[in-house]
């Protein structure tokens, strides 16, 4: 029987040569990146309405496709790898990583035990053997590869909750009207994941309690400490910690050895939120950041976010994944002949969709080393300390800058400023500082975000972009002095495009 003619994919050889032209396509993308502005002018709906409302109903050639990618799409896009994009903590995009990508979307293998992918298995493994060690965390942990933070955390307190109440995986919450009321702890500082988590834990946002952080922005260990009593003498149950390693807004760390004490004291779970500033830990002069690690129940570090491996890739560490393991893992009839293969050596082979409730796992571990073996250990280094040296020069801008001051400690790549002109009102200074990031992200020519600390609303640059430049910086210095010059004479005219010449 012949097969019916339209079916199967793309004719190779017409498959080749868009592959050929998606890899011109993306090589320019990456060359011409600067000369675009890098946010869009759209309103809502401006995308939407470039694509018809139903999907075609006869195919069309890829090659149109790929045309349509420029013109309905692109316009469409905020070029977060521009190297003036200097929003949230830069972006890592990069050569290696989009090889790793394209061959990962080729292979289309699912890493949800050993036997159906060993190498996706395997190369995980090893990867978050390298990260872990690369960054400085202690050699006993075990690694597991999620999507996200957010994610991560939800799995580490899902873990903290079963060690808490014990069975949460075959009773459930409901119907135990003697089980204490889970509270967790973490500074004002830490990213609201963690309410997210708790929703979704069935433990509600209102049992996160947040602890002020003190001058540079760090939790306050002693704070902690009366807090988690008078909760405890109120008959509720402290039950986790969230520690941070690189906060959102400013990059503060918390003491996490400090903070490992008191869970030890009150048998609580200390997470630490390491997602951008464990990082840092692959720096000699950085490896303070892991200071206390070994106290940590579980640890999670974004690779995405400062480790040059773009979204999405989130690593948790834990010291005991048996008790993760035991929360989720559900081996379903049909998977039975593709669980648990006994490993060469004679362990068990890791089937890592015990270790959370994603069955189908994507391949991220090829993208992350094929960055780690092109760079190096000395190529990752010298990257994530150009970044903290280009911080360092904002920082030096900043201070020597009149009208200009610092809003926290620069500690890694990210520094938070004000312009706060003599005699200016702290409420007309919060307004000139978010029109200045307003005003220079609607020109297109650069990316900051503004973020409120301590009431008051002040500037952030991130880097994370390795190809961020000093010349990159001072273009963005320009641009802000410029602004705070046409804000002073109080002009209002619209943001220009792009200036940068
Ligand atoms: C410190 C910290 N933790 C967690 C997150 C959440 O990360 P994700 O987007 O991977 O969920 C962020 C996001 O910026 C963050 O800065």
């Amino acid at each position: 029987m012949s097969e019916p003619e339209g079916l199967g994919d793309v004719p190779a050889p017409v498959m080749r040569a868009q592959l050929h032209r998606m890899a011109d396509w993306v090589a320019d993308y990456r060359e011409g990146i600067e000369r675009r502005p890098i946010v869009p002018r759209l309103r809502p709906g401006q995308v939407t309405a470039g694509f018809p409302s139903r999907m075609p109903e006869r195919g069309i050639h890829v090659s149109q496709v790929l045309d349509s990618l420029d013109q309905l799409v692109m316009p469409g896009i905020v070029h977060w790898g521009h190297p003036r994009f200097l929003g949230y903590f830069g972006s890592t995009s990069n050569g290696p990583a989009l090889l790793g990508e394209i061959a990962a979307a080729a292979l289309n293998v699912s890493a949800m035990t050993w036997k159906t992918s060993p190498a996706a298995t395997e190369l995980e493994t090893v990867v978050l053997g390298w990260m872990r060690d690369l960054i400085g965390l202690p050699s006993g942990l075990f690694g597991v590869v999620y999507d996200t933070a957010s994610v991560a955390v939800v799995h580490a307190l899902a873990a903290a909750r079963e060690r808490a109440l014990g069975d949460v995986r075959g009773e459930g919450l409901l119907g135990r009207p003697t089980a204490p009321v889970l509270r967790v702890y973490a500074s004002d500082q830490a990213h609201s994941s963690l309410e997210k988590a708790m929703v979704l834990l069935g433990l509600g946002e209102r049992n996160v309690v947040r602890i002020a952080s003190d001058d540079a922005f760090r939790m306050d260990p002693a704070a902690l400490r009366r807090v988690m009593s008078a909760d405890r003498e109120r008959g509720l149950r402290p039950f986790a910690v969230v520690a941070t390693v690189g906060s959102t807004s400013t990059a503060s760390v918390d003491d996490v050895l400090e903070m490992g004490g008191v869970c030890h004291e009150f048998d609580a779970w200390l997470h630490v939120d390491a997602a951008y500033g464990g990082a840092m830990g692959a720096l000699p002069e950085g490896r303070w950041v892991m200071r206390g690690m070994e106290r940590a129940d579980s640890v999670v570090f974004n690779p995405h976010k400062w480790l040059f491996v773009p979204l999405d890739f989130s690593a948790l560490y834990l010291r005991d994944p048996v008790i993760l393991r035991d929360t989720f893992a559900r081996t379903p009839e049909y998977l039975e002949g593709d669980a648990s293969s006994p490993g060469a050596d004679g362990q068990q082979a890791i089937d890592y969709m015990d270790y959370g409730v994603q069955l189908g796992r994507r391949f991220r571990a090829l993208k992350a080393w094929m960055v780690l073996s092109t760079f190096g250990r000395e190529g990752i280094v010298s990257r994530i300390r150009e970044h903290c040296r280009l911080a360092a020069s904002v920082r030096v801008l900043v201070e020597d800058t009149e009208g200009f001051e610092l809003a926290a400690p620069v500690t890694m790549a990210v520094v938070c400023f004000r312009y706060c002109a003599t005699g200016m009102s702290a409420e007309d200074a919060d307004a000139v500082n978010r029109r200045i990031v307003e005003r220079i992200n609607g020109s297109g020519a650069a990316y900051l975000t503004y973020t409120t600390l301590r009431q008051r609303v002040c500037m952030r640059i991130g880097f994370g972009n390795m190809q961020t430049t000093e010349d990159h910086v001072r273009d963005v210095w320009r641009l802000i002095l410029a602004e705070v010059g046409r804000l002073s004479s109080s002009d209002t005219s619209p943001p220009t495009s792009a200036t940068i010449s």
